[in-house]
Order: structure tokens, then sequence, then C-alpha cells
């Protein structure tokens, strides 16, 4: 599976292709919706969120319900472009009305306008918004509802925010350890706009209110589960087949995600080999582990345990107090410029991470069990689990 995203921030419309989703798939567009409606929340977002209202617009790939094989083209509309008509249109007479020439630090705008030789910084600033990261969601909830077809399923929550909330080592151990049920603490954290399962959230609260205060802005750490990932996806046999490889490059594709860990990859180094490596086991329902510290990828490829990722997200570059820049236009010293922003966007962030974990996941489920139809998976799939249930057997 592979897609292709096109659409500015403040343009008509965002739009991606989606190549090489299975036919015969049902799809309920209310829950795509749904998703994209998770994504806009949380404390700490800017203005624009509530402008959007982030409706997708199915033009292919679909009918009466059902994918047909083709690609799949979804649109949404950015409200907000009525705004923008006489800056975003692609043939609206040249203006500067609106045009930035005091790059941000932290942003794409300064190497990008030199790469693409551009004299208006909102030419690169347009593309490099976090914006896209709506149609990584819809993707990703295309994503979610093929692998439900197989009982496999996604969880986030949010650690912390600006270093406060839950210590998110702390928090990580004991999932690693087994000693924590991520789907339950997903579902408390899913009703709170930190997406956070802790019950006093004051600390976080005032956290973000402080650095809207002074101008300032928050990064933070969150996890991503993936439940029910069979063993043997990805492959040892080339750097571009590791499931982990993956996995961590689609998610640092996400902007502001700088780190990921597998597992208890941020652990690896002052932990000794008895401690990191997961011993096997095996009981009636196969084979498993009491720890998860490879979160569930061995070797580049899925060992059937859970798959666990951890991403820290930088604080947001936009500053209402900016830093020192230059000018390109006088070519002067001068403070940056101030685009409308969120102070922290971590709770969103989670949303889309899951999205990127479930596109991956897709993809290299496809890979190992058919590309073409449902049916074909469902086929596959079962053989192959009858197959492991008479490995298994073996050892009783
Ligand atoms: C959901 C989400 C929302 C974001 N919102 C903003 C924002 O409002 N303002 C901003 O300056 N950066 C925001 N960012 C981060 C920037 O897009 C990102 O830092 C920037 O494009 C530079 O990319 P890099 O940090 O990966 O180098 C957001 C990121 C995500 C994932």
């Amino acid at each position: 599976m592979r897609y292709l995203s096109a659409g500015e921030s403040h343009g008509q419309k965002l739009t991606v292709i989606l190549d090489g989703y299975p036919a015969g798939v049902y799809i309920d567009p209310s829950f795509v919706q749904k998703e994209l409606i998770r994504r806009k929340v949380g404390y700490g977002r800017g203005l624009r969120m509530q402008i959007e209202d982030d409706k997708v617009n199915f033009t292919s790939g679909i009918r009466f319900s059902e994918t047909t094989g083709a690609p799949i083209t979804m649109e949404i509309e950015n409200k907000d472009f009525k705004n923008w008509i006489d800056v975003m249109s692609p043939f609206a007479k040249y203006s500067e009305n609106r045009a930035i020439y005091r790059p941000r630090p932290g942003h794409a705008d300064l190497a990008g306008m030199i790469k693409y030789e551009r004299k208006d910084i909102r030419d690169i600033l347009e593309r490099a918004s976090a914006r896209e990261t709506a149609l990584k969601v819809a993707v990703g909830s295309l994503s979610k509802i093929l692998l439900a077809y197989f009982n496999i399923k996604i969880y986030s929550v949010v650690w912390e925010i600006g270093g406060k909330g839950i210590d998110w080592k702390e928090g990580l151990k004991k999932i690693l350890n087994k000693k924590e049920d991520i789907e339950k603490l997903h579902n408390f954290a899913e009703k709170n706009d930190l997406r956070m399962p802790l019950r006093n959230r004051k600390e976080v609260y005032n956290a973000i209110d402080m650095a809207k205060k002074n101008g300032d802005s928050l990064g933070g750490v969150f996890s991503v589960v993936v439940k029910g990932v069979p063993i043997g996806l990805g492959s040892h046999i080339q750097y571009d087949k590791r499931l982990d490889s993956k996995l961590s490059s689609n998610l640092m594709s996400i902007p502001a995600i700088k780190a990921v860990s597998i597992g208890g990859g941020v652990f690896s180094s002052e932990l000794s080999g008895k401690n990191f490596q997961d011993a096997i086991y095996l009981d009636k329902k196969g084979v498993y582990r009491k720890t998860n510290f490879s979160g569930g990828i061995e070797g580049g490829i899925s060992n059937g345990e859970d798959i666990i990722v951890t991403c820290f997200m930088k604080p947001i570059p936009t500053l209402l107090t900016p830093l020192p820049s230059l000018n390109f236009k006088t070519c002067k010293a001068e403070d940056a410029v101030y685009e409308r922003s969120d102070v922290t966007a971590v709770p969103a962030c989670s949303v889309v991470a899951e999205a990127v974990a479930a596109f991956t996941i897709a993809d290299a489920f496809t890979d190992k069990f058919g590309k073409d139809t449902i049916t074909e998976l469902k086929r596959n799939y079962t053989g192959y689990k009858k197959m492991l249930a008479k490995l298994w057997k073996k050892f009783i």
C-alpha cells in the first residue's frame, strides 16, 4: 500500500490517493470522520481547529460502500480558504499580501526557501504545515478498518507534555513488563483533552497555560501500541523490508517527531542482555513472552507480541514571542514572523501516530497475506493460523 498527498494549509483542499488497498472492504465513512475529529481535539491547540470541520469527500475507489481495488481518493476542503483566495488560488494576481520574509527557527522555512529558490516563504510553509496530518489520519482510518477484520487494534496514550503528567519512563516500563493494560489506559485517556491516563491533570493544564502566557510552546511523549499483530510481518532479509525500519521512518515523517523508540529501545543501552531480551515460552495458545522489551519486533519481523512504539515530539516551533532570525527582504537581522499556531499539539499528534502505525501494519499485513481482495486475505490468514496451531501442538 502507498499513498500520495497534496494540498496546502490554506489552499482550496487537501487530497490523498491511497493505492494498493484490497477490494471488498466495507467502508463506513462515519468512522473516518470520527478519527478526524479525534485529531482536532486537544488542550493547547490554536483557533484553526475550530474553523475546519475536516469533512472527507471520497471521490474514487469505492462503490456501494465497498472498495473496488482501485485507488481511493479522499479530499478535505479547507474552510479557511475563503479568507485566503487572493493569496492561495493557483492563478491569483501576484501580491505581497501575507508574504513572509523572516523564517521561523525550527520550521522548513529557511532551508526550503533556499532549496526551492522562493522569495515568499509562504511557498514553503503552506506545504510543510502539519495540516497534512489530516490526510495521514484519513489513510490511517481506512487502514484501521482493514486491520479490524483481523482483530488488530491500535491504542495510544500521552505520557508527558512539557515534562508534566506521567513520568514516561515509568509508564512505558509498566507496559514493557506487562504490568499495565494499554487498552484500559487508552480508554481512560480517550475521555480527556490531553489524552492522558491521569486523573489529576491540573499541573499539565497549568504548564500549557503558562507557556501560552509566555509566548512559548511545549512538546511531549506518547506511546502507540498495536495489539493482535501476527508473527511474521516485515523481514530481516533487506534493510527496507524491516518492520522496525518502516515503522520508525513513517513515524518520523510526522512533523515535529524527533525520536522514535521501539519497545524498550530507549532503555537498551543501560540494561544487560538478561534484563533486556524477552525469554520465549509456550502455552496452549502458542508462543508468548513475559516481558516485551523488543516491542513486538525482533530482527525486523513481528514476533506476535504487541507492537510498542514511543514517540518524542519537540515543542511547537512557531512562537508568539519569536526568536532572532533574518529578514530576507531588507537583509537585516530581525525576529522571526508569527503565524497562527498551537501552543502544544501532543494529544493530536498521538492520534496521527496511531494512523501512521495502522498504515504501516496494514501495508506489512497485505504484503504477507495478499493485496487484491479481503477474501484472499482472510483465506491466507486463516491458513497461516492453522499452520501455527499445528506447530504449537507439537510441543504439548
Ligand atoms: C498535529 C500537529 C500540529 C502541529 N501544529 C503546529 C502549529 O500550530 N505550529 C507550528 O509551528 N508547528 C506545528 N506543528 C509542528 C510543525 O509542523 C513542525 O515542527 C515543522 O513542520 C517542522 O518540522 P520538523 O519539526 O519535523 O523539523 C504541528 C505538528 C503536528 C504533528
